[in-house]
């Protein structure tokens, strides 16, 4: 391959979504639902829900928490990938897209296994980290206000249990901005989110190229016998 360009990456990414986001019919229709309610286009692609079925697969999480429920999309392929008996809870601030997302989870009668917050979240998460605690989250995702990450994750870092899982959404731009243009707040801001995870040693991190972006990272194991870890002797 010669280049990147726009039209590449443009096929590249409705590729990814023709061969790996077949949509089924409860997906397909949260989606509709969730557009004809008025709320903006900005959900997952159905690749990338797929994508976060995995991941929820791999954490294992009993609890997890997503900010930024939005009409339920994510929220639909997280659980997906949750073990019976887990639970999902979801902050969201805007009452009418939370109201959306509760006719949408009973349509896939997923009422029982999500627990929906009504909020801004940065009110609403320091309230959830004194009822639940330390290491008590299995998987986390970010998808809210893109300025707000970094204070998100001061909540919900402690929370994290050894192994649990961090995604955020949104790590390379939105439809309103994008990586490399320097000085817009978002960027600022997500560019900052990005770097300090990056550098913080209790994590293994990755940035993926996938859609707008997505960070990915798992809290290390305290007693960690890795090969990477060991010293030479
Ligand atoms: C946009 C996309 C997102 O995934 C999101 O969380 C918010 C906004 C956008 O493209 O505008
Ligand atoms: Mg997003």
């Amino acid at each position: 391959m010669d280049d990147m360009n726009a039209e590449r990456f443009r096929y590249t990414q409705d590729y990814l979504r023709e061969v790996f986001g077949a949509e089924d019919e409860v997906a397909a229709a949260i989606r509709q639902r969730a557009e004809e309610a008025g709320l903006p286009p900005i959900a997952v692609t159905s690749d990338v829900g797929r994508f976060l079925t995995l991941l929820a697969q791999f954490s294992g999480a009993r609890t997890a928490i997503e900010v930024g429920t939005l009409g339920g999309y994510s929220a639909l392929h997280l659980c997906r990938g949750l073990d019976a008996g887990s639970r999902l809870i979801t902050i969201e601030r805007d009452p009418k897209a939370a109201e959306t997302a509760r006719e949408n989870f009973s349509y896939a009668r997923l009422h029982d296994r999500v627990r929906q917050e009504v909020g801004p979240a940065l009110e609403v998460l320091p309230r959830l980290a004194e009822e639940l605690g330390p290491d008590s989250v299995g998987l986390v995702f970010l998808d809210a206000e893109k300025t707000e990450y970094a204070a998100y994750w001061k909540h919900l870092r402690p929370l994290l249990v050894e192994g649990g899982i961090l995604v955020a959404d949104n790590v390379l731009g939105t439809r309103s901005w994008w990586i490399d243009e320097e000085a817009l707040p978002a960027r600022v801001a997500v560019d900052a989110f990005n770097r300090a995870i990056a550098a913080d040693p209790d994590f293994d991190v990755a940035g993926v190229l996938i859609r707008q972006g997505m960070l990915l990272a798992r809290r290390r194991p305290r007693q960690s016998s890795r090969v990477m870890d060991r010293l030479p002797d």
